[in-house]
């Protein structure tokens, strides 16, 4: 069954029918065509889907779409403004946080809710907020960095 629903993505709200069973991956992927968010391993542990809602961090590939109407829903497509990267965009670029990218639009927006709620978070606050995201590349030592980096 599809109902009428609004939903407000990176600041902009749309109306439309969502079916009940529709996952916000999906309406993300496929209807808003913001195919930054990554689907890894569909299932809950890889983080890969991470977006925020209502600025925390939340896996799109568990979510419902439908049940974000009311809630404000960022994806990584948010964080660049005018073609300018982020301060945390260019810390994982500058810093070497980022090999084949897969994880990183997931990393980026956990990093994202940390860093709003923390400013000046200590290296266990990082390994706890991006616990839930792995990463097969890079060791996360660099990524680490590049979240230290953007808070500087
Ligand atoms: S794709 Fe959502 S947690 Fe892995
Ligand atoms: S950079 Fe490849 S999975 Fe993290």
């Amino acid at each position: 069954m599809a109902q009428r629903v609004t939903l407000a993505v990176n600041g902009r709200a749309r109306e439309e029918a969502i079916e009940d069973n529709l996952l916000l991956i999906d309406y993300l992927r496929e209807r808003r065509g913001l195919t930054g968010t990554k689907r890894g391993c569909d299932g809950g542990e890889c983080g890969a889907c991470t977006v925020l809602i209502d600025g925390e961090p939340r896996l799109s590939c568990l979510t419902l779409a439908a049940a974000c109407e009311g809630r404000a829903v960022e994806t990584i497509e948010s964080q660049s403004r005018n073609g300018t990267l982020s301060a945390l965009q260019r810390a994982f670029h500058e810093k070497l946080g980022t090999q084949c990218g897969f994880c990183t639009p997931g990393m980026i927006m956990a990093a994202s809710a940390l860093l709003r709620r923390n400013p000046h978070p200590s290296e266990a606050d990082i390994r706890e907020a991006l616990g839930g995201n792995l990463c097969r590349c890079t060791g996360y030592v660099k990524i680490i960095e590049a979240v230290r980096e953007a808070a500087r």
